[in-house]
């Protein structure tokens, strides 16, 4: 084996998984942010984590507001994921901007893509710094699918998102 980078490990396991962060926004609007550092952490209870760079702003929002819904996309919009992975909810309304269709969740504040072909409702039970990260754990309340929609993943590391043929 040749000794790399974990980057370059991060390419090689291509494809990785791709979410769309989902979390409310002041305003009450949801921001949306693509995020492949998901995982499943248990099942008894159902669990998750994902991990996000400190300055991102869903980062912000979910430690002020305890919710948050991850989102898996679904072909229709990848165009639009990989935007939503390059600008922050800071200063740019990115539901609006790249004209995603949202679709409401049961007794919740945050909407969600229409192209989702799974959502995990969740609140955040606490979050660790991991390096440049913070990694969120998240304690899961809902779980909703569209089984005939095909999900995205990210190839060749993070620079293109499209479904596994
Ligand atoms: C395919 C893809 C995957 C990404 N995965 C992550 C990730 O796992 N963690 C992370 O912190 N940022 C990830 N990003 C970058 C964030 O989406 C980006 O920093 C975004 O601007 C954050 O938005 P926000 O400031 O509105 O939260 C990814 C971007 C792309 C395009």
């Amino acid at each position: 084996m040749n000794k790399i980078n974990l980057p370059q490990a991060s390419k090689l396991t291509s494809p990785n998984p791709v979410s769309l962060i989902c979390t409310q926004k002041p305003d009450g609007n949801t921001n949306l942010a693509t995020v492949s550092w998901w995982t499943y952490l248990s099942f008894n209870p159902n669990m998750i984590a994902y991990a996000m760079s400190k300055a991102s702003y869903s980062g912000e929002r979910v430690r002020e507001t305890k919710k948050v819904i991850l989102s898996v996309p679904s072909e229709e919009i990848a165009d639009e994921v990989m935007k939503c992975g390059m600008s922050t909810g800071r200063t740019t309304d990115k539901v609006k901007e790249y004209s995603i269709d949202l679709q409401e969740v049961p007794n919740s504040n945050i909407k969600i893509p229409v192209h989702s072909t799974v959502a995990i409702e969740c609140s955040l039970k606490e979050f660790i710094e991991t390096g440049d990260h913070y990694l969120y754990i998240c304690n899961v309340e809902n779980v909703y699918a569209n089984a005939d929609k095909r999900p995205v993943f990210a190839w060749n590391g993070y620079s293109e998102i499209r479904p596994v043929d």
